[in-house]
């Protein structure tokens, strides 16, 4: 796939960047709790910056639903990027209004300004033409970035492209090239997908589709609650999308052809609180009661993705396979990436959750193929769509 990088502007000296970087990193009690996608952003950070551009930094944290929300605000961020960098980020107080069109006049070459989280406005996610416009005005150069926001079609991801010359990162650069070649080749065989985390909608639309490509789909995290409703389980008090239920049956019927294809949970850890003490019961899933929460799959259920994991040539796993923030939910995610990392396959890890959940469980990122910064972003781009945040970085 050919795109339009950073490298091949010519002259960026006195030129201001509108760089779309996303910096919705993993946040517990305001603190971040895994920086890679700020990490990953340095390398297009830097140049830019050395090469005497002055830059307008933008990035959305969580669904705000064009809202301020304080606690997703970009403060945390700008400061840990300035630390990072070793050089002032000033962040503007809102997205867009006088002042910051005042303070975006004011840049200096190298210097860096971050707006506020752009999803505080209702018009980003709507790519509202008059705002994107207004957005624009504020620079010469629009560089994109944030491939992990690549599959949405946003003022800022998307919009800006209308107005100015637009280029990718480094880091959406890396990405693409790491990614490509699973949709561009037939992967090795089996190709299995492991499936975790809270995040439904994407992922159901992923699971679909790749419905004819893949060998083995393992189910966990909360997203397998919705899938054990379906299969006519009690989830007790558990997380799961009763509007997702019926997709969820008609994908298992789909798969069910072969009934080990498709593989959820048959035994779980069950809690009633949700803390770093709590006592944890590990149960088959026949025996989840009314007043329970699953928490994490249990170790029969990881031995039984250990075994497909061994034999798949190809694995992409997206989700943490528990509540992995506390340790007593953590160990179906360490024992299933344990296995992954051991096993010499093509592994792609994908969402910033599950990179953090690596992190937390000790098992290095040197052990899989590529770990990358997209969730969504990236499944949808494995499954063959189009993301629109790369189709207007095609030549
Ligand atoms: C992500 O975390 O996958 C990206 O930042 C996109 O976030 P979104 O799913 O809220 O659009």
């Amino acid at each position: 796939m050919k795109i339009k990088t950073i490298k091949e502007i010519k002259d960026l000296k006195g030129k201001k960047v509108l760089l779309r970087v996303d910096f919705n990193v993993p946040m517990q009690n305001g603190e971040i709790q895994d920086d890679t996608r700020i990490t990953q952003s340095l390398e297009t950070i830097k140049y830019l910056k050395t090469q005497g551009a002055a830059l307008i930094i933008m990035s959305h944290m969580g669904r705000p639903k064009g809202k301020i929300v304080e606690e997703l605000r970009l403060t945390k961020a700008a400061k840990h990027l300035s630390k990072l960098l070793n050089t002032p980020v000033k962040k503007t107080e809102n997205v867009l209004d006088d002042k910051v069109k005042e303070e975006a006049k004011k840049l200096k070459n190298g210097e860096i300004l971050m707006l506020e989280n752009t999803r505080f406005r209702p018009e980003e996610k709507d790519c509202d033409p008059a705002f994107t416009k207004e957005l624009a005005s504020l620079g010469d150069i629009f560089v994109n970035d944030a491939f992990s926001a690549a599959h949405r079609k946003h003022a800022t991801t998307v919009g800006l492209a209308d107005h100015l010359p637009t280029y990718a990162g480094f880091l959406m650069q890396r990405e693409i090239e790491a990614l490509s070649p699973i949709i561009e080749e037939e992967p090795i065989r089996p190709l299995t997908l492991i499936f975790g985390g809270a995040k439904i909608d994407t992922k159901i639309e992923v699971i679909k589709s790749f419905i004819d490509k893949a060998d083995y789909f393992l189910i966990g995290g909360a997203l397998a609650n919705t899938f054990l409703v379906a299969a006519g389980f009690n989830v007790g008090k558990s997380l799961y999308e009763k509007d997702k239920v019926e997709i969820a049956r008609e994908i298992m019927l789909e798969c069910e052809k072969n009934r080990e294809r498709f593989i959820i949970p048959h035994d779980v850890v069950v809690a009633d609180e949700i803390s770093e003490t709590a006592e944890t019961a590990h149960l088959p899933i026949e025996d989840v009661m009314d007043n329970m929460k699953i928490l994490d799959i249990g170790k029969w259920t990881a031995e039984k993705f250990n075994n497909i994991i061994e034999k798949s040539g190809t694995v992409i796993w997206n989700g943490p396979l528990g509540l992995y923030e506390h340790k007593p939910f953590q160990n179906g995610t360490k024992l299933v990436a344990s296995s992954l990392a051991r096993h010499n396959c093509t592994s792609i890890i994908g969402g910033g959750d599950t990179a953090d959940a690596l992190k937390r469980v000790n098992v290095p990122a040197g052990g899989f193929t590529h770990i990358s910064t997209g969730g969504g972003a990236c499944l949808e781009f494995l499954s063959g769509k189009k993301l629109p945040g790369i189709e207007i970085l095609k030549n």
